[in-house]
């Protein structure tokens, strides 16, 4: 049998580490075994992990290019191991009808350089005017960057909702409550108490009241007591897991929901380390030195896709983070929620892996990165970054560097309605 590619090394895969070829046609896995080799062999060294899935981006393209742009929004994504991403809807033009969702489309479609799909905003009554394709949905119940928060979701809201069979993210933080609460705040201990853990507490009520079909609550950074999720898909990031408001980080650490106490960090931290959470995303928010000049009026949002799985890897690397629950976290479970046939290394899946030397910890050197605005509070933290990277059967990074400027697929969902599946 012919192989465009057979790519041989120690894949991690149901559960083990294992010495594995395996042979590559039309993007996919098409066979695994032992040991064979085609007509072009490459043999990956080091750990080989299925490509990352990053649900959460804001790569700000249309609108904002001088913050980031679809081709370095996805670069770093590959530099950084996630061959996927959602991007999110609140550009400054934001994607909440068809038109919009096109433009964008058309805008990004050429200069992606990983699979993506992308959201639409949902605002009450737009229901109708949701783009088909749209992987999901975003409602911001409170304001952040380029968004008011969402007040009411009346009865035709919640049936459209319901009714939608993909994901609707929810950034769970209350709009009312924030107001109360609403301050100047000039340090990160202020901004935590301006955008107060009530408020996201008081949101995911809303989620879990409003009881739709796929619901999904948005960076998680602090959980009510005793609260139960059900079926909200809880998403967390690696800021609100590693950093907190005693850490002097100014306004690049500015991001909303707010860095928390030491504490409520700490305990996310350790119920994430046991596997408590459903995903890991990075969600991404760049922004400029000009927006981020000074605290009280800076704007929020922290970058992370390039060091999203580095970071975690630098965890894993130590015994800190066990090994099953970070694929669970960084590829199988957001592939799981989005269907998609990723996030696994079996014949049928997409050919999209990574390889890293888990021995070659070295610390994030920010102006090393592949953002337009590189400036991150992870600098200086210890991370490994992949070595290889593989995308639908291509290698694009070699060595660390890319070598290929291959692009990634667009991913259209065709949003069916229950009703319209059993009709
Ligand atoms: O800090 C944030 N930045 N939180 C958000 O909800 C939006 C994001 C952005 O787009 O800048
Ligand atoms: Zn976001």
């Amino acid at each position: 049998m012919q192989y465009d590619t057979v790519y041989t090394g120690n894949f991690y895969r149901d559960g083990k580490y294992e010495r594995l070829s395996l042979g590559i046609r039309d993007g996919k896995i098409a066979r695994i075994a032992r040991s064979f080799t085609g007509e072009r062999t490459v043999e990956l060294s080091g750990a080989v992990f299925p490509g990352g899935i990053d649900s959460h981006v804001h790569f700000r393209d249309p609108g904002e290019t001088e913050k980031e742009d679809f081709s370095t929004g996805t670069a770093s994504a590959i530099y950084g191991g996630t061959t996927t991403v959602f991007d999110m809807p609140n550009n400054l033009v934001p994607i909440r009808d068809y038109e919009a969702y096109e433009r964008k489309l058309s805008i990004v479609r050429g200069k992606s350089y990983a699979d993506f799909g992308l959201y639409s905003l949902y605002m009450p009554g737009n229901g109708p005017l949701i783009h088909e394709e749209s992987s999901s949905l975003k409602i911001f119940l409170g304001g952040s960057t380029n968004t008011v928060g969402v007040k009411d979701l009346g009865h035709k809201d919640r049936i459209f909702l319901n009714e939608f069979s993909k994901p609707v993210v929810f950034h769970a933080e209350d709009e009312e409550c924030l107001r109360s609460s609403a301050s100047e705040p000039r340090n990160l201990r202020e901004h935590n108490l301006s955008r107060p853990e009530r408020c996201e507490w008081k949101a995911l009520e809303t989620v879990r009241d409003l009881a739709i079909n796929k619901p999904v609550a948005a960076h998680v950074s602090s959980t009510p007591p005793d609260f139960q999720f059900g079926n909200i898909v809880q998403e967390v990031t690696p800021h609100h897991l590693l950093l907190n408001d005693s850490m002097e980080l100014g306004p690049w650490g500015k991001v909303n929901p707010p860095l928390r106490d030491r504490t409520t960090q700490e305990s996310l931290l350790s119920s994430f380390l046991d596997g408590r959470f459903y995903m890991i995303s990075s969600d991404h928010a760049p922004h400029t030195e000009g927006d981020k000049q000074d605290f009280e009026h800076g704007k929020s949002g922290i970058i992370g896709v390039e060091t999203r799985l580095p970071i975690m890897l630098g965890l894993l690397s130590k015994g800190i983070l066990p090994v099953e629950v970070y694929v669970r976290m960084t590829c199988q479970n957001p592939a799981r929620l989005f269907e998609l046939n990723k996030g696994r290394i079996d014949t049928g899946y997409d050919a999209d892996f990574y390889a890293v030397d888990l021995k070659q910890v070295r610390r994030i050197n920010q102006n090393r990165l592949h953002s337009k605005v590189t400036f991150t509070p992870f600098d200086g933290f210890e991370a490994v970054f992949p070595q290889h990277v593989v995308l639908g059967g291509n290698q694009v990074i070699e060595n660390g560097e890319m070598i290929d400027d291959h692009f990634g697929k667009y991913i259209p969902f065709a949003n069916k309605r229950k009703k319209d599946e059993t009709e």
